[in-house]
């Protein structure tokens, strides 16, 4: 039966001829590819392939190191690449090391002609390492590590071993060498034991969220260590900031720090006075939240502490997320916080210095114009392939980079690329963007230009034109330190001491950006300054200090490993600690239930005195406010039950309390609405002589005279923004929302005292917690927002 084409299974297509010789001089199946993948690799293979006359094969390790001719030879030295080729089919270049030997001999040399002898002495051709002095080097090798090496057992580091064997032995065959010491070890230290078998945990990998503990969060922290007392002592003086700039520096694994020369570093100091320069820089497109306070505390305190400066400095390389609400609230805020800023700066102060320097760049081969599109980007650094463009003529890239300047090439049509390293495994280093081009007038620098720094670009180099000695920045951060040092080192800048800090997270909130500013946009919060917030202005509206925001940070130290999740229990603390000594006592009634004393006669009132401060010595008037006390009382209604229990402070039929400041009570009747579970009032006897001591102690406010309400005021209760500890963990954090974390309570009642409360003074109401008086307040209405509670929470009528 014809079933035709569309009902056949279709045939794979052939693979290409290329791909058949890639697979064929021994490359694996995905380098092959990738090679495929890009224009340049594959018409560089081929040809290296045919010019070695082994299209139909070859060895394995000729067939690899064809392959590093094919990508890395130096475009410069082209004329000496046949040279190269025969070398290596004749097996007088056989290992990757002697290869990178002739390679980088031959892009030194250029096109000048070859001098066989010194170039076969560079690159060991014809060197022979016996197995006896190969031997004899590891067991030198070996002695010396000894130490470690019993110490550490399995877990030496045999990568460094064979490392330190073949820098003796630049041509030794690397995989003897491996051999050579696994079987040492295995004779030194016998067979492997359970220890050996266990994984070391790996520094670098991510621990899971981890939530401080309850207890330790809200209690008082332990005395403070030396670090506590002065937690910038971990950092170094500028003038260290100095090593000895070597080549190996950008292959030495993870560790880059600052390496100046000594010319830069002394212009730096003399420049400089040898003083601490920080920079706190923040991006104006939202508020500061309190993991800016941490920035804050860390980069204004260390140059506090050394007597030093600290910039802030505006990060506004992109034109269109600034916005001068930001800016304007950024600087008050960093003020009330208590930091004095050296001088305001902005990124965009730098322009012309980035652009000049750029050009520089591109002059030193360091950088080019590409035009591979946003996904050609990320598919190329995926693949970890060079760009089409990355070697195209620095001319070439000038004349671009010009033209990109004056708005001559469309947006999105090229961007200037940093030549970095497209095979490093750190994907910062894959040759990221320096400039981009957006027809975008800047607030600040005006419609000047038409290319925009990246911040990759750009922080680096102001932070070294600003001479900041010390950039302290979040641990997100420290994957970017190669391409921080990577340019400066480029282009031959003062180099700064980078250090990251661990970021600060506190339980039951959010504090990424991005999620504030949904909350705020999509009106969530009340805005910016939302009290419920962790914003700076959040809290401020809330009534907290930032006095009391320092000293929480200060007790979490600055450290670079604790990535758990702080408790806002411990916030609280310091809060607390701080409110305890500036709020003076008051009483507040929030949902009042009436209570008739039927002993008293109406129309008499009692004054009595109420305590404003718990220790204050007895002649002391200040110390004290007046209370009225009179025939009809208000309690919290919670604090009324008409079934006692044993557990139970309040007030019940029949049961006893004190009224704080006043006298004891009895409750002798109830009186019910419509039903019985409509209290309307309690009656009550008191007991003048104060001869019982009940256990409870209730907070209470009375009538000021016969017939007169007492002063009603309007109350905001916050509860925790958030159900869950750690919401940025659900997928649908929004549903997470407390849908109780704001209680408008109208018609509290208040003390008389109260009346005279101004904006910005802070109470404790007893039994209740720490409020401040809102700025909605009226004549007629006081207006109060709780700023957090008492250690126990409300509710439970106890003694205190
Ligand atoms: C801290 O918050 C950031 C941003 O919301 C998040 O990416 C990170 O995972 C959080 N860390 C912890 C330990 O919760
Ligand atoms: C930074 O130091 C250099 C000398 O190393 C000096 O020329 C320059 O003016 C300094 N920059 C600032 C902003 O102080
Ligand atoms: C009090 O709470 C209200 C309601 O959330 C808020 O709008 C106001 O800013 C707060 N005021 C203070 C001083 O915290």
């Amino acid at each position: 039966m014809a079933t035709g084409e569309a009902g056949g299974k279709a045939a794979p297509p052939p693979p290409s001829p290329e791909l058949v010789s890639f697979l064929a001089i021994g490359l694996d199946q995905r380098t092959a590819e990738n090679a495929l993948a890009n224009r340049k690799v594959t018409a560089n293979l081929t040809a290296v392939i045919t010019e070695a006359g082994v299209v139909s094969g070859c060895d394995k390790s000729v067939g690899n190191l064809l392959y590093t001719v094919a990508t890395k030879y130096p475009a410069n030295a082209l004329v000496h690449r046949p040279v190269v080729i025969q070398y290596i089919v004749s097996s007088k270049i056989k290992s990757p090391a002697q290869l990178d030997a002739a390679l980088s001999f031959l892009s030194t040399l250029g096109p000048d002609s070859l001098d066989t002898a010194k170039f076969e002495e560079t690159c060991g051709v014809g060197v022979v390492v016996s197995t006896e002095e190969i031997q004899s080097t590891v067991t030198d090798v070996l002695k010396e590590n000894m130490e470690a090496i019993v110490e550490q057992r399995y877990h030496i580091n045999v990568g460094s071993l064979c490392g330190q064997v073949r820098k003796r032995h630049p041509w030794g065959d690397a995989k003897f060498i491996k051999e050579e010491i696994d079987k040492r070890l295995t004779e030194i230290l016998g067979p492997k034991t359970e220890a050996d078998n266990i994984k070391p945990m790996k520094k670098k990998k991510e621990k899971p969220a981890k939530v401080e503990d309850k207890k330790t969060a809200a209690a008082a922290p332990a005395p403070p260590s030396e670090e506590e007392l002065n937690p910038y002592s971990i950092f170094p003086q500028p003038e260290e900031n100095l090593k000895v700039h070597t080549e190996i520096f950008f292959s030495d694994g993870n560790i880059w720090r600052a390496h100046n020369t000594k010319d830069i570093l002394e212009k730096h100091l003399k420049t400089t006075g040898g003083k601490v320069m920080t920079r706190f820089p923040p991006e104006p497109n939202g508020y500061l939240h309190i993991g800016h306070a941490k920035a804050m505390f860390i980069d204004f305190g260390l140059a506090k502490e050394r007597n030093g400066h600290c910039y802030v400095r505006f990060d506004d390389t992109n034109p269109e997320a600034e916005k001068k609400e930001y800016i304007d609230h950024i600087q008050e805020i960093v003020q009330w916080m208590g930091w004095e800023p050296y001088k305001v700066t902005y990124t965009s102060d730098y322009f012309q210095e980035l652009y000049e320097l750029a050009v520089c760049l591109i002059k030193k081969g360091l950088a080019y114009v590409d035009h591979q599109t946003p996904e050609e980007i990320k598919e190329y650094r995926e693949k970890q392939m060079n760009s089409p463009w990355r070697d195209r003529p620095i001319e070439e890239s000038l004349k671009l980079f010009e033209d990109m300047r004056h708005g001559l090439v469309p947006e999105g049509k090229a961007t200037l690329r940093m030549k970095q390293d497209m095979q490093n495994d750190n994907k910062n280093m894959a040759d990221l963007i320096a400039y981009r081009i957006k027809f975008t007038p800047h607030p600040h620098a005006g419609d000047k230009w038409f290319i925009y720094p990246s911040y990759d670009y750009a922080h680096c180099l102001v932070d070294s034109l600003e001479n900041i000695t010390h950039s302290l920045c979040t641990l997100e951060f420290d994957i970017r330190r190669p391409s921080y040092y990577w340019l400066l080192v480029a282009l031959d800048q003062y180099q700064p001491y980078v250090w990251e800090y661990s970021r600060l997270n506190i339980s039951n909130n959010v504090m990424s950006k991005r999620k504030l500013n949904r909350l705020v946009t999509e009106k969530w919060v009340d805005g910016w300054d939302d009290p419920r917030l962790l914003t700076l202005a959040g809290l401020r509206r809330r009534g907290v200090s930032s006095t009391a925001i320092n000293s929480f940070i200060r007790g979490m130290g600055i450290t670079r490993s604790d990535n758990s999740l702080i408790r806002v229990e411990r916030l609280e603390y310091h809060i607390r600690e701080e409110l305890n000594k500036v709020a003076s006592r008051t009483m507040v009634v929030l949902h009042p239930l009436k209570v008739v004393i039927t002993n008293l006669e109406s129309g008499k009132i009692i004054d009595l005195d109420a305590k404003k401060w718990p220790d204050a010595p007895g002649d002391d008037a200040s110390a004290y406010y007046k209370v009225p006390f009179s025939r009809t009382v208000y309690i919290e209604q919670s604090d009324f039950r008409v079934k006692d229990s044993k557990d139970y402070y309040g007030l019940a039929p029949g049961k006893t309390v004190l009224l704080r400041y006043a006298f004891p009570i009895k409750c002798t009747e109830v009186i019910y609405g419509d039903n019985t579970d409509n209290i309307v009032e309690i009656r009550a006897e008191y007991d003048p002589s104060k001869a019982t001591k009940p256990k409870g102690v209730l907070h209470w406010v009375a009538e000021p005279s016969p017939g007169v309400d007492p002063l009603k005021v309007e109350i905001r209760l916050f509860e925790r923004l958030f159900l869950s500890e750690n919401p940025v963990e659900l997928e649908d954090w929004l549903g997470d929302l407390n849908p109780r974390s704001k209680e408008v309570i109208k018609g509290a009642y208040a003390v008389p005292s109260l009346a005279t409360a101004a904006l910005g003074d802070k109470f404790q109401f007893e039994r209740l917690g720490y409020f401040a008086v809102d700025s909605d307040s009226t004549p007629e209405e006081l207006v109060f927002n709780r700023t957090v509670t008492l250690r126990d929470s409300y509710g439970k009528a106890g003694p205190k």
